[in-house]
């Protein structure tokens, strides 16, 4: 229905004048960029939403004047590229305090997403974040939400997590547009394609029929909605004795132990799948009992997969129909354009061989990536921790305490270790942590081969890749890190309490024997001759002054990342090794006086000479 308000048009007006302004060449790329943003996903929709559908019949709102004053001359030019981000932020507030007061429009959500976006991306880091806020600020009393646009993106109100297929945070907005036809070039980001390309969001008559199954095994009930699946495989890859892929009936209920199928089921991305007991569905259970945070993750190569319960509503605004015993809490949402069952996802995705991101074979992928992020590191330590060491005499009592979060804890250490993101030193403490949580533990060898056993059979059953380059990589790491653990447990020993936390890539290995300083070292000097400090106004020199200062315990600690005494080392990571010596956490075992600091902040200050 279009909106006929006033202000809704000088809106309109503001926008088209900002893009006008914005045409002049003496701006360059960026404003071509910003301005073709401004035209497909603001102006488009928002003339829609006015009615004023008719080409060139752009209202003439309140900068329409200032357009016209503003488009030509290089004074013009340099005043739009000075002000640009100002003015984008203006109007992006003038958008989200007309969004919150007609949230019945889609149009204006649209324009808002690509305003805020715009507004806030152009900002700097404070500033930015400050923006987020104040945008969010202005549209508190909408609610959260997922609108599916007809024919259009899905707007996302009010979303607190996206995160990308690693697990990895994507920068959110209070208003969002998600690409929803495949064709955006800044996806996940909506850019207006849909409109250019004709995308239509129908269901196709030839999808799977909505029909629920229902398989009454021994233990448990199991529920399926073929019509509803998106194919991910994890059930069948999982537990393939009980989803049985290509056998008739797809479900044998009693082919599996109660507690795998139900993680199974609970895991099913697409709430095709529930289970019951007594023959009672436990839709609850499914659905985590509401305990899962509002989140969305844009998969790789297909779609979004939501949970948490995000409420989605279609074009008019009403809750989205779904298919039978469909689950409320997590949902796929098709985002390559393609699915038979839109906005759902069918799985065509696959067959129209979706690729997004798109790979780039010239560049190498860290650990952390190839393994498939979070998600797949935080899919292994859970099998682990609920599967294989329950089950396990020699382990089950080792973590019959341990925390309901831990696996998600191991998982955030092993990905920041093989390069991911620094999850565990910012949620949890960093290695100083890990340590405290091995100390004393007094750990065998058998319990950790056996850990290591065990650990490798849930890496194959959670899908990590087989490769003969990742397997060598990641087994390396956890023979080098549980035989650390297991020497940290013992009786006495004393590791360095400042490590940094290792990393670990394709060529890591832990060097030859002695690279590194063993937590059962006796404590005590390790000849070494305190070196003699400069003289006043002596000339630096790394050889003569530098190199000295850290023992061969130091370069041992530090070996796995880098030579303490090799100068071009040293330059190289001088800034970070100077924060840790002024903070106290290096050497590991204990500060330097802050004499010994000064004189490395000075050779820094005297431009690193040899
Ligand atoms: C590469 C090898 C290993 C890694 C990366 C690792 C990682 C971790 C981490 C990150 C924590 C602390 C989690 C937290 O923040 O609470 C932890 C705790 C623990 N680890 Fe390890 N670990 C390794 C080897 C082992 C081995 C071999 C054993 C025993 C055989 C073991 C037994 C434990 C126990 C019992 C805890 C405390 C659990 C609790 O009560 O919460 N770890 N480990
Ligand atoms: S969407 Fe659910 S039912 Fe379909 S393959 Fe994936 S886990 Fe199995
Ligand atoms: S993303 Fe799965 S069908 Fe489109």
């Amino acid at each position: 229905m279009p909106v006929t308000d006033g202000e809704l048009s000088a809106l309109l007006g503001d926008v088209a004048a900002a893009a006008a302004a914005l045409t002049s060449p003496m701006v360059g790329e960026q404003a071509e960029r910003i301005c073709g943003r401004l035209l497909a996903s603001v102006v488009r929709p928002l003339r829609q939403a006015t009615g004023a559908a008719a080409a060139g019949a752009l209202p003439g709102g309140a900068g329409a004047g200032r357009a016209a004053g503003r488009g030509n001359g290089r004074a013009a030019a340099e005043d739009s590229a000075a002000d640009l981000g100002e003015r984008l932020w203006e109007l992006a507030k003038a958008a989200t305090r007309l969004r919150a007061r007609f949230p019945e429009v889609p149009e204006l959500a649209e324009a808002t997403a690509a305003l805020q976006d715009l507004a806030v991306g152009l900002a700097d880091e404070a500033s930015a974040a400050a923006r987020v806020a104040e945008l969010a600020q202005l549209q508190k009393c909408l609610a959260q939400g997922i609108q599916v646009m007809t024919d259009g993106p899905y707007l996302v109100t009010n979303a607190v997590r996206v995160t990308d297929w690693l697990g990895c945070e994507l920068p959110v907005r209070p208003q969002l547009a998600l690409c929803r036809c495949g064709a955006s070039k800044i996806r996940p980001l909506c850019d207006g394609a849909h409109a250019a390309i004709g995308f239509t969001g129908g269901k196709d008559p030839a999808r799977v029929p909505d029909r629920r199954d229902v398989y009454g095994g021994q233990q448990v009930t199991i529920f399926d909605n073929r019509g509803l699946c998106q194919h991910s495989g994890l059930c069948t890859a999982r537990l393939g004795t009980v989803f049985r892929q290509g056998s008739e009936p797809f479900v044998a209920p009693s082919g599996g132990r109660m507690d795998e199928i139900i993680r199974a089921v609970r895991d099913c991305p697409s709430g095709a799948l529930g289970y019951g007991t007594d023959g009672v569905e436990a839709r609850d259970g499914a659905d985590w009992h509401g305990s899962r945070a509002p989140a969305i993750e844009v998969t790789r190569n297909g779609p979004y997969r939501v949970t948490g319960g995000i409420p989605l509503t279609g074009g008019d605004g009403q809750p989205e129909h779904r298919n039978t015993g469909a689950s409320g809490e997590h949902y796929a949402l098709c985002r390559c354009g393609h699915s038979q069952n839109k906005p759902f996802c069918s799985g065509m995705h696959w067959y129209v061989d979706f690729k997004d991101p798109v790979p780039d074979p010239d560049r190498e992928p860290t650990m952390f990536e190839w393994a498939g992020g979070l998600p797949a590191l935080t899919r292994m330590t859970r099998l682990f921790y609920e599967k294989y060491v329950p089950a396990d005499p020699l382990l089950a009592p080792l973590f019959a305490g341990m925390s309901p979060d831990h696996p998600q804890r191991v998982a955030k250490w092993l990905g920041e270790v093989f390069g991911g993101p620094k999850c565990y030193s910012s949620e949890y403490g960093g290695y100083p942590r890990m340590v405290s949580q091995h100390l004393g533990k007094q750990l065998t060898e058998d319990k950790r081969a056996r850990w290591v056993t065990l650990l490798l059979a849930a890496a194959r059953d959670a899908g990590l890749p087989n490769d003969p380059e990742f397997r060598s990589a990641f087994g390396s790491y956890i023979e080098w890190g549980s035989r650390l653990a297991v020497e940290n447990s013992q009786a006495g020993a004393t590791p360095p309490e400042h490590m940094p936390m290792p990393r670990w890539d394709w060529r890591t290995a832990a060097g030859p024997p002695g690279s590194r300083l063993s937590a059962l070292t006796p404590p005590g000097p390790d000849q070494h001759e305190e070196p003699e400090l400069p003289a006043a106004g002596e000339t630096l020199g790394f050889e003569k002054h530098i190199k000295p200062l850290f023992r061969r315990r130091d370069r041992q600690s530090m070996s796995f990342a880098f030579d303490l005494w090799s100068h071009a080392d040293v330059s190289q990571h001088a800034a970070a090794i100077l924060d840790r010596l002024r903070a106290g956490t290096m050497p590991c075992d204990g500060a330097w006086p802050a004499e010994k600091t000064d004189i490395f902040a000075q050779w820094i200050d005297a431009g690193k000479p040899a």
